[in-house]
């Protein structure tokens, strides 16, 4: 059974219709439409009739609360059906489109998302500001979140998922995006995407507001902190800043202290900074990823980074020396590229974590089989 899960908002001018049209699409299939509707308006009034003239038709009406994404996972907690689709009442999300998004999920996908940016879509339903805001929250999505990589269209507020892919898990969204919860959290396996115009809104307005897109940043910096692999990489940095300073004071303390000559303190003082750099990442940064034994990790820590100076240095001879860059830009160029280089190949060989990717479309079929 398919579960219809629609927020609303004030939206009584939409709710018929988008019933309607649901039906219609829908005949033959087994299924149910839920309202999750927060409105201050006649909205409630309309869904009672709505609920009773149809039997498929339940609403949940939350009193004196608000939030698009709560009142999507109270749906979720209410629903009955094992595939569940999320869509908006104000036919921005056309209903013609379900057959094709059941039929994807029907050939074994567990995740299917109708994308705007994928040929055939369109996002001309919103305006030239929304469109501009909608794209740059999409880039930071797939800039902070790896999986949210996994579509073209991490902010679509339409989708449809095997409710199994959700089951055990806490679902805690800020504001609006349920989708990205699902995308970071969910357990599922491949993902499919179909093209779609974003329609006009067709009555009543948005509800979209500054304040949202402010809890969509909040959002996002709180997925990043709860998923290990998009951290993993600002923790490295953090613990490659903190070595910084282990590497100046004992530096400035074996010269100052003991005379020591300079060379051979800077060359110490690195080493014994990489060593507390390999403590705090093995214990921090990649706590609980120690399927090799301490020394290997170690060894391989030193050896991945000694790599990582050398890097260091040709980028900085290139942009110094053939593109006549300021010498502290070139620096920096230089540092950033080893320390992407150390993040990535300490993440890959030295700890060795599971990049937890998707079955690739071809042989989806077969391993599910
Ligand atoms: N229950 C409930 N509570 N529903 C809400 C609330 C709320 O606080 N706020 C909005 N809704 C409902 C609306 O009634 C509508 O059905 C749906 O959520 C989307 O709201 P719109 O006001 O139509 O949003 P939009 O068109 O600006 O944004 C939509 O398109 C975006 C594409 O860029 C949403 O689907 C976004 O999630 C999507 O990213
Ligand atoms: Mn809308």
């Amino acid at each position: 059974m398919l579960s219809i899960i629609i927020p609303t908002f004030n939206e009584k001018h939409n709710v018929y219709t988008v019933t309607d049209r649901i039906c219609q699409v829908l005949d033959g299939e087994e299924f149910e439409i839920i309202f999750v509707d927060d409105s201050s308006d006649e909205t409630p009034e309309f869904l009672a009739r709505i609920s009773k003239e149809n039997p498929r038709v339940s609403y949940i009406h939350r009193n004196g609360e608000r939030g698009l994404a709560t009142a999507v996972t109270t749906g979720f907690q209410a629903c009955r059906g094992s595939i569940l689709t999320v869509m908006d009442a104000d036919l921005q999300h056309p209903p013609e489109l379900l057959p094709q998004l059941l039929a994807k999920i029907k050939t074994g996908h567990d995740l299917v998302v109708p994308s705007r940016f994928i040929p055939g879509g369109d996002d001309g339903g919103l305006s030239l500001l929304r469109k501009i805001v909608s794209r740059s929250a999409r880039a930071l999505a797939w800039i902070a979140l790896k999986k949210a990589r996994h579509t073209t269209d991490p902010m679509s507020g339409f989708f449809m998922f095997r409710k199994h892919i959700i089951d055990g898990l806490e679902l805690n969204p800020v504001g609006w995006k349920i989708l990205l919860e699902v995308l970071v959290k969910g357990n599922y396996r491949s993902v499919a995407e179909v093209p779609y115009r974003f329609q006009p809104r067709a009555g009543d307005e948005s509800k979209m507001s500054f304040k949202e897109q402010l809890n969509y940043l909040r959002h996002l910096f709180r997925l990043v902190c709860t998923s290990p692999e998009d951290s993993r990489f600002w923790k490295f940095s953090l613990v490659g800043l903190s070595g910084v300073f282990v590497n100046l004071a004992i530096y400035t303390f074996l010269v100052g202290m003991f005379r020591t000559n300079v060379v051979l303190s800077g060359v110490l003082s690195a080493f014994i900074a990489m060593f507390s750099n390999f403590m705090l990442n093995d214990h921090f940064t990649w706590k609980n990823e120690n399927s090799q034994p301490f020394l290997v990790r170690l060894a391989k820590f030193y050896i991945y980074c000694s790599i990582g100076i050398f890097i260091n240095a040709a980028v900085l001879t290139v942009f110094y020396e053939s593109a006549n860059l300021n010498y502290i830009l070139a620096n920096l160029l230089g540092i950033a590229t080893a320390t992407f280089w150390n993040f990535t190949s300490n993440n890959k060989w030295t700890w060795g974590t599971n990049t937890g990717d998707l079955i690739p479309d071809d042989n989806r079929e077969n391993s599910l089989g």
